[in-house]
C-alpha cells in the first residue's frame, strides 16, 4: 500500500456510538456511525493539544467531538447541514444550571397535566402524521407547544425540545434499524408521552453537574457546509472528524421523522436531502468547482464496471465532495495541524471500495501529508453482498493527516 498502515484494534469499539449510550451527556442524543469519546480524547493527548487549540469537526452529527474537547478543556467548533445536529451538539455542550432547569421542569410539567392536548400548532407533513398516529403527533405537539411557551433561556428551551425530540423514535412507526427506515405498527400510544418524557429529562437533570463555566474555551455548532466552511484561514490546530460512509445511508430519511416534526417542512427536508455529501444516490448538491481535482485511478478502476450506474455517479461524487471538504481543511487548519477522519471502506458488485486510501490520496492533493491509515476494526459485507459474494471484510480506519 501506497501510505503506512497500522493495525490499531485496541481502537475497536471508539468507532461505534455503542458505549456512548451509557455515557453522561453524551447519551442524551446520539447519531448512528458516530465514533465516542474515547477516540477524541486520546487524540487530543496524542497530540498534546491544550486551552490554547481549537479543534475542528466538520460534519458534528451529534457533538461527540465538541463534547469530548470540552472534557478535555479544548475549544472546539463544528458544523452540519442538519439542524437536528446543531441542536444535539449545541445543547450537549451547552453549560446549565441545574436548579434553574429544574424549576423550568416543574413548571413545564405542570402546563402538561393541565393542558390536555390542544389544537395543533401547525400544519406537519404527511409522514409525520403516518409515523406518529392515533393522537401521538397530537400529544407531542402539545408538549413541543408548552415548551415554547416556557419562561426561560433559548439554551433551557433547546434542553427540552432535544428531550422531547429524543422520544420520538418510541412512538413512531417509521423506525430506524441500522441505516434504514422500515415501516413497522409498533410504539407506545399516546397517554405515555408524559412518562417517557420525564424518564428522559430526569435522565438528562441527573447528568448536569453545577460547574463553573471554564474561562476562555467555546464550544459552538452551526449549520454550515463542510465543503465550503465559513471560518477564517489557518483557525484550527486540529480536526476529528467522521465524515458520511459512502453506504447509501441517508440521515433525512432515517431522521426524517424527527427533522420534520421539528425543524423542517417537506421540501425543506428533501432540499437538505439533495445538498448533502454524496453518501446515498438521492444526493444532488451544489457544490463549487473543483478543476485540480483528478480522480485517483484506483476508483475509476473499481467503478468503472458496476452495473448499477446510479452507484458509479454517487462515488465519483462522494471522493468529489470528500477533496472539497479536505481542501476547506487544508485551508483552516493551522501549518503544523492534526487531522483525523474516521472513514469506512464499501462494497459494490463484490468490488471493494478503498474509501481510506482514496481519502488519503486526495486528502494530499487538497495539500496535506497523509501520516498514516489506522486500521481499526473489520466489518462484515451486507447480507445481499455476503449471498453474492461470500464474506469479505471491510476496513474502518483512521487517514491521519498533517498539514504541512
Ligand atoms: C457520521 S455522521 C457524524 C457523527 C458524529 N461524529 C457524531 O459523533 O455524532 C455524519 C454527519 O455529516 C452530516 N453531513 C452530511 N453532509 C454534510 C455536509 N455537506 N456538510 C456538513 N455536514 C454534513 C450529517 O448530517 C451527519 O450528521
Amino acid at each position: 500500500m501506497k501510505y503506512q498502515t497500522t493495525e490499531q484494534a485496541e481502537w475497536r469499539h471508539w468507532v461505534t456510538p455503542k458505549d456512548a449510550k451509557e455515557k453522561a451527556v453524551h447519551r442524551w442524543y446520539l447519531f448512528p456511525h458516530s465514533f465516542t469519546d474515547n477516540l477524541v480524547h486520546a487524540l487530543i493527548d496524542e497530540w498534546g493539544l491544550n486551552g490554547q487549540d481549537r479543534i475542528l469537526d466538520p460534519f458534528v452529527g451529534a457533538g461527540t467531538t465538541l463534547l469530548a474537547a470540552k472534557e478535555m478543556g479544548v475549544s472546539s467548533n463544528g458544523y452540519d447541514l442538519s439542524p437536528l445536529a446543531i441542536l444535539a451538539s449545541n445543547t450537549k455542550t451547552a453549560t446549565f444550571s441545574r436548579k434553574r432547569l429544574k424549576t423550568a421542569w416543574r413548571t413545564l410539567e405542570n402546563t402538561l397535566v393541565h393542558n390536555g392536548t390542544t389544537p395543533m400548532s401547525r400544519a406537519y407533513p404527511e409522514l409525520v402524521h403516518k409515523a406518529l398516529p392515533e393522537g401521538r403527533l397530537e400529544a407531542l405537539d402539545t408538549v413541543a407547544t408548552s415548551i415554547e411557551n416556557l419562561k426561560c433561556s433559548s439554551s433551557e428551551r433547546d434542553f427540552f425540545r432535544l428531550a422531547l425530540i429524543s422520544i420520538i423514535p418510541r412512538f413512531s412507526h417509521a423506525v430506524a434499524t441500522g441505516g434504514w427506515l422500515r415501516w413497522l405498527n409498533q410504539g407506545d400510544g399516546a397517554e405515555n408521552v408524559t412518562i417517557f418524557l420525564k424518564k428522559q429529562v430526569e435522565m438528562m437533570l441527573s447528568d448536569i453537574c453545577d460547574i463553573s463555566p471554564q474561562v476562555n474555551r467555546y464550544w459552538k455548532a452551526r449549520v454550515a457546509d463542510a465543503r465550503v466552511m465559513p471560518a477564517s484561514d489557518e483557525k484550527y490546530s486540529a480536526v476529528i472528524t467522521s465524515p458520511p460512509y459512502p453506504n447509501r445511508h441517508d440521515y433525512t430519511r432515517i431522521f426524517g421523522v424527527e427533522l420534520m416534526f421539528a425543524f423542517l417542512d417537506w421540501e425543506a427536508n428533501r432540499a437538505l436531502r439533495y445538498q448533502t455529501f454524496h453518501s446515498h444516490p438521492e444526493a444532488r448538491p451544489n457544490r463549487p468547482a473543483a478543476e485540480r481535482y483528478k480522480s485517483p485511478k484506483a476508483l475509476s478502476d473499481s467503478i468503472r464496471d458496476l452495473r448499477d450506474k446510479r452507484m458509479q455517479h454517487m462515488l465519483e461524487g462522494y471522493f468529489l465532495d470528500m477533496y472539497l471538504c479536505l481542501c476547506e481543511v487544508a485551508r483552516v487548519c493551522r501549518k503544523g495541524a492534526k487531522a483525523a477522519f474516521v472513514v469506512g471502506n464499501a462494497q459494490y458488485d463484490g468490488k471493494a471500495i478503498l474509501v481510506d486510501e482514496f481519502t488519503a490520496e486526495i486528502g494530499e492533493q487538497a495539500g496535506l501529508i497523509c501520516e498514516e491509515i489506522r486500521v481499526v476494526r473489520r466489518r462484515g459485507n451486507s447480507a445481499q453482498q455476503m449471498g453474492k459474494y461470500g464474506r469479505v471484510a471491510s476496513r474502518e480506519s483512521v487517514v491521519m493527516f498533517e498539514k504541512p
